[in-house]
């Protein structure tokens, strides 16, 4: 039995050192070491054998699993470091490729504008004020001096959400709602800044929704060349020290007088284009006098003070900037043309 045993470990020992693989490996384990394998079959035979001989066979089998094993375990992380080795052999990192970029985004050109014309204002001290897109009919309308079928509504097509509530048209409710937030006559100098929304067609020069910037100066003393001399020192810091612009009389039912701003056209410079719809001239702004029953309904007494309002309309402002010759381009998203700004 002890020649026996020295022979399975010799070929045992032979076995493991040719395995080249760690399958190869477990074969073997399996084959010597295993349930049914040739050892634990050696074993089995011990019952045949005497008293005396058992403990001294017992003792050579269990050194000879011990030895087995080892040998067994010391291939395997051989084995399996060479696998890694060859691994890592066939896998390249190239530390020198470039990095994946990080595209950063930037403002929207109608951004960038807004953020122009809120900076010439602040510039000359005024604030920035807000008010809801939604609006009721009594501020959008009816403390503007346009009560219920007051037919200069009509020159707003709106969207209604109930009979009382809809999509502001404009920013001039702002006015009201700062006028109503400070004590009575006390000197105001604010622009508010927002979307607004009219059933207007989508065109090269209008979109139903656009952007608005109102402007109300109000103090003692406010006049009509105040107004004229803020909206010419805008335009020539907006669009250049050339820029020529035109007041036209015009109706607002808020402001008395009014008048309609245009500044000259920058696509054709006055010759007549499909932007200025061949007048030369592009409409920019509203504007005027605060009318005094406005200013009554607002609580500010017109015998004390006076002012000046006025409404432009940015995505012109930024057509009129950028040289553009259509409005939708500042809504159609299309990246080859925002990338540009
Ligand atoms: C008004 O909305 C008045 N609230 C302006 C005002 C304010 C007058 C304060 C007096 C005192 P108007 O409807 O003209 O006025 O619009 C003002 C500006 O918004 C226009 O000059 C134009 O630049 C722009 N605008 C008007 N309709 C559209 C449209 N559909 N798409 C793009 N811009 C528009
Ligand atoms: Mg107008």
């Amino acid at each position: 039995m002890e020649t026996q045993i020295k022979d399975l470990r010799g070929r045992a020992e032979a076995a493991i050192s040719a395995a080249s693989d760690l399958k190869e490996l477990d074969e073997v384990r399996v084959k010597f070491l295993g349930k049914k394998g040739e050892l634990t079959g050696l074993l089995r035979g011990m019952s045949q054998l005497t008293a005396e001989e058992r403990p001294l066979i017992g003792k050579i089998v269990n050194e000879a699993r011990a030895d087995l094993e080892q040998l067994l375990a010391d291939k395997n992380s051989q084995l399996k470091a060479a696998e890694l080795q060859a691994k890592l052999a066939t896998e390249k990192i190239d530390v020198t490729l470039p990095g994946r970029r990080v595209h950063a985004g930037h403002l929207h050109p109608l951004t960038l504008t807004l953020n122009r014309v809120k900076e010439i204002f602040m510039s000359m001290g005024y604030s920035v004020e807000e008010g809801p897109e939604v609006e009721t009919d009594y501020y959008n309308f009816e403390a503007l001096n346009l009560p219920k079928d007051h037919p200069a509504r009509d020159m707003q097509d709106s969207f209604y959400i109930t009979e009382d509530i809809l999509l502001r048209t404009q920013t001039s409710p702002v006015q009201a709602r700062t006028m109503e937030r400070h004590e009575p006559n006390t000197p105001i100098r604010m622009i508010a800044p927002g979307r607004v929304y009219r059933r207007d067609d989508y065109d090269a020069s209008h979109s139903p929704m656009f952007t608005q910037v109102e402007g109300l100066v109000i103090d003692e003393g406010i006049s009509f060349a105040d107004l004229k001399g803020t909206l010419e020192d805008f335009s020539k810091k907006i669009f250049g020290d050339k820029t020529k612009i035109r007041l036209r009389p015009s109706f607002f039912p808020f402001t008395e007088p009014s008048a309609e701003v245009d500044v000259s056209c920058v696509m054709c410079h006055g010759e007549g284009c499909k932007v200025c719809q061949g007048t030369g001239w592009l409409e920019i702004l509203g504007a005027g006098m605060v009318h005094p029953d406005v200013l009554k309904m607002s609580g500010y007494d017109p015998a004390q003070v006076s002012g000046f309002a006025f409404g432009l309309g940015i995505e012109r402002i930024a057509m009129l900037t950028y040289g553009l010759d259509d409005m939708r381009l500042l809504y159609d998203n299309d990246v080859r043309f925002l990338k540009q700004f």
